[in-house]
């Protein structure tokens, strides 16, 4: 898709009809791209996809001196780390755009160079998102983090050396930042109260491929004995599961029905009865997995994210959609973005019936519960949604405003639709191979 179109004008009652194609996860890709900078050799990853989150981590690997291009097929991309090197601070900025991506240089770049900036991080705005668990884990290694106007400047001093580690909730981002950190320190690191998403072991797999040597315990346990030396790797990346179950609420809210090539059922287990207890169907298949709308009425669910291998956060924002279109009142308890109900004010505005609550009603008290965090959401329908003009709040949250356009009788214009190029590559061809009618606007 053309990366400058700002807006799409969508006229919505058709279901999504046909079959599109996932590529590598976007949470796992853009952790894999940065692992290559641990290699003495080039990396070859596949099935990267084109969207802009990869361009961002791209342009901060060219700055740092790793050269990336096109290979052979479609999707390949090779990583050479050779020359890497200290850049300047104004590059960097440049580049950071608005990802998190850059703090997960820290440990490579010290391992490399003896020194990281990293600039100020951005992100989807789904709540405060700090980053203390990740500073608080380098420190642990022996780093010293300065934080300055712009940024964060760290060294190492004495190297970075192996620590026994628990973190205070499973952060995706602070255990890769662990296993990124640990596999070239010296000796070995406990990291206990991990998070093993799948993106996060086939990272432990590209890792393995490249000399490391990791153990995953049943308990949320990963112990990590340091290398001297990791090489480049070749791996396939894992199909993304969150663009996957993003179709998937798309074929059931606009009763459609859509095979998402290359999604694989072992990743999405909890997606899978979540959205069968809803009253989707699926057909899992060697090459991927067909969603549709089998008919009759859709039923009510309650929901609690979950870190994995619980329902995750990603998956809730497109599903509420459909939610709106389900007999009774169904449930949603975000336990793991404080904020993560910013969409629901367009679907208001279009017809839904959706209140938002502190308290955590989803059954279990999570950590937000005593701290005044609007985390839980009630959806009661059928409700029919309209036409309006809406604006994309951030990236799930975008995509669940075009699943509710496509849904809504009438025409619907869908502003900041740029923010969803973030993670869901050539979503405006795919919409219009699945019969989508809509037209785009710069
Ligand atoms: C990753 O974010 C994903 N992003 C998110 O996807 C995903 O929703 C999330 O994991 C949970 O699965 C990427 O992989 C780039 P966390 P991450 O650290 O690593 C708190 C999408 O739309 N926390 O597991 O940033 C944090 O505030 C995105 O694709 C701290 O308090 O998530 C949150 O409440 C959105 N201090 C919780 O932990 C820290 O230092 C979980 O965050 C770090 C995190």
């Amino acid at each position: 898709m053309g990366m400058n179109v700002d807006k799409v004008t969508i006229r919505g009652g058709r279901p999504l009809v046909g079959r599109i194609e996932v590529k590598g996860a976007k949470n796992l890709v853009t952790k894999a791209m940065v692992a290559a900078l641990l290699g003495e050799t080039p990396s070859l990853l596949k099935d990267v996809p084109n969207i802009s989150d990869v361009r961002i981590v791209r342009g901060l690997l060219e700055v740092h001196g790793v050269k990336v291009t096109e290979g052979d097929e479609p999707g390949d991309m090779i990583l050479d780390p050779v020359d890497v090197e200290s850049a300047h601070f104004a590059a960097i900025d440049a580049h950071a755009g608005s990802s998190r991506i850059p703090i997960l240089f820290c440990g490579p770049l010290l391992h490399r160079l003896g020194e990281a900036f990293i600039p100020d991080l951005g992100g989807c705005r789904i709540g405060d998102r700090p980053i203390d668990f990740h500073l608080e884990v380098l420190r642990k290694f022996g780093a010293v983090v300065e934080k300055q106007p712009n940024g964060i400047r760290m060294s190492a001093p004495n190297g970075l050396k192996g620590a026994k580690l628990e973190l205070p909730y499973p952060s995706v981002g602070a255990t890769e930042q662990v296993l990124l950190t640990a596999v070239r320190a010296d000796g070995i690191t406990e990291l206990k109260n991990a998070a093993i998403e799948p993106e996060i072991m086939d990272l432990i797999h590209i890792l393995q491929k490249m000399g490391a040597i990791i153990t995953v315990d049943t308990d949320r346990v990963i112990r990590i004995e340091g290398v001297d030396k990791l090489d480049g790797y070749t791996h396939r990346a894992l199909f993304d599961r969150n663009e996957a179950a993003s179709w998937a609420a798309a074929a059931l809210a606009t009763q459609g029905d859509i095979f998402v090539g290359g999604a694989r059922q072992p990743e999405m287990l909890t997606f899978l009865n979540v959205f069968r207890k809803v009253g989707g169907a699926f057909d899992i298949h060697d090459d991927g997995i067909r969603f549709y709308h089998p008919g009759g009425d859709l039923k009510p669910v309650i929901i609690e994210t979950d870190v994995h291998p619980g329902f995750m956060t990603d998956w809730q924002q497109p599903l509420v959609i459909a939610l709106t279109q389900a007999h009774g009142t169904s449930i949603v308890h975000e336990t793991v973005y404080e904020q993560r109900f910013g969409f629901v004010d367009a679907l208001v505005k279009m017809g839904a019936t959706i209140q938002i609550h502190r308290e955590c009603l989803g059954g279990h008290p999570c950590r937000f519960g005593q701290r005044n965090f609007n985390h839980s959401a009630v959806i009661t329908g059928p409700t029919k949604l309209y036409g309006a003009d809406i604006e994309v709040p951030d990236l799930r949250g975008g995509f669940s405003h075009l699943i509710a356009a496509l849904t809504a009788e009438g025409s619907s214009t869908v502003s900041n639709v740029g923010i969803i190029s973030r993670g869901y590559e050539n979503f405006i061809t795919k919409l219009r191979l699945l019969g989508a009618d809509f037209d785009l606007e710069a």
